[in-house]
């Protein structure tokens, strides 16, 4: 017998809803982009609620169905908000969520301060689980559905990187996290759980610094940007089988790659990496 349709014409996420945080720019805004172009309902979460809502414009613009929530991810009344109007835009269902919101804060492990450390670890790993538990209603049904879980994560938490103690860990963590998911929500309810782990994308987040900042709810800015940038992209390609940096379509094209139903027997895997795909 032959393999049933995957939702052609309509898209291979076609009547799904998803929550990808930090989607305002970046790999995030990307993933958005491309979800919303197979027939998902796209939520842009993101601490810049002007640039999520700029986000949101451009996808309905593009003929997708965006909803814009601005917030801090590492809030818990931001992540009970974001559920709470994810679950109404998508009439009571959320099939996926993408825990993609982060930076690095870097430092050598001599230098990390306290609220440096704790900054990355409650941002990578405290607020996806957060997230992730918040929505877990949505999660343990069965209602014949796909719902898929995806944690962005960093060649940092696979092979280390000097110089960023906090954030190795945290995305390590992160790997932990999605096996974990994968096994408790798999069995009973379907749920498929993985792991995305980024090498060298090209974002803001990989720009020398230039003056942009993270702005925190409490008024402190973080400055954002990777040491020489591109700069220093010679050094950066050596161990990448391409021999170039990705672009945030690379990026987000493994995300849908992950979400859609042509990887529907993948769970609780890592994909991605420098060493390649
Ligand atoms: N760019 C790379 O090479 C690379 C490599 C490995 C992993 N990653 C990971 O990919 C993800 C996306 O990064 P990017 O490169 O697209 O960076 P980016 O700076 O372009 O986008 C990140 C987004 O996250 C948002 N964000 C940050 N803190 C937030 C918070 N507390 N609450 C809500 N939103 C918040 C930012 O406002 C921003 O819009 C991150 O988790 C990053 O660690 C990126």
């Amino acid at each position: 017998m032959f393999a049933p349709k995957l939702n052609f014409p309509q898209g291979m996420l076609a009547g799904q809803t998803a929550i990808i945080t930090g989607a305002a720019q970046g790999i995030g805004a990307e993933t958005a982009l491309l979800f919303s172009r197979e027939g998902c309902k796209v939520v842009i979460a993101d601490i810049d609620g002007d640039k999520a809502a700029a986000t949101a414009k451009a996808i309905v613009a593009d003929g997708g169905v965006a909803l814009a929530v601005g917030g801090d991810i590492t809030n818990k009344e931001s992540i009970a908000s974001l559920v709470k109007q994810a679950a109404e835009f998508g009439d009571g269902k959320i099939h996926i969520i993408v825990n993609n919101a982060g930076y690095a804060w870097d430092d050598s492990i001599d230098k990390i301060h306290d609220k440096q450390w704790e900054t990355i670890i409650s941002l990578h790993n405290t607020a996806p689980f957060k997230l992730i538990r918040e929505a877990a209603p949505y999660f343990m049904v069965k209602d014949g559905e796909p719902r898929n879980i995806v944690n962005i994560s960093s060649t940092s938490g696979i092979y280390g990187n000097a110089g960023q103690a906090s954030y190795a860990l945290a995305k390590a963590g992160l790997v932990g996290l999605t096996k974990t998911v994968a096994q408790e929500w798999g069995p009973e309810y379907g749920v498929r759980a993985n792991t995305v782990a980024f090498g060298a994308i090209k974002t803001r987040l990989t720009q020398a610094p230039s003056g942009q900042y993270i702005v925190r709810p409490d008024g402190e800015k973080h400055a954002v940007g990777f040491h020489g940038g591109y700069d220093e992209e010679e050094k950066w390609v050596g161990d990448i089988p391409l021999r170039r940096i990705g672009t945030p379509t690379d990026a987000a094209r493994a995300v849908l790659g992950v979400v859609s139903p042509l990887f529907s027997y993948m769970t609780g895997q890592v994909s991605g990496g420098r060493g390649g795909m």
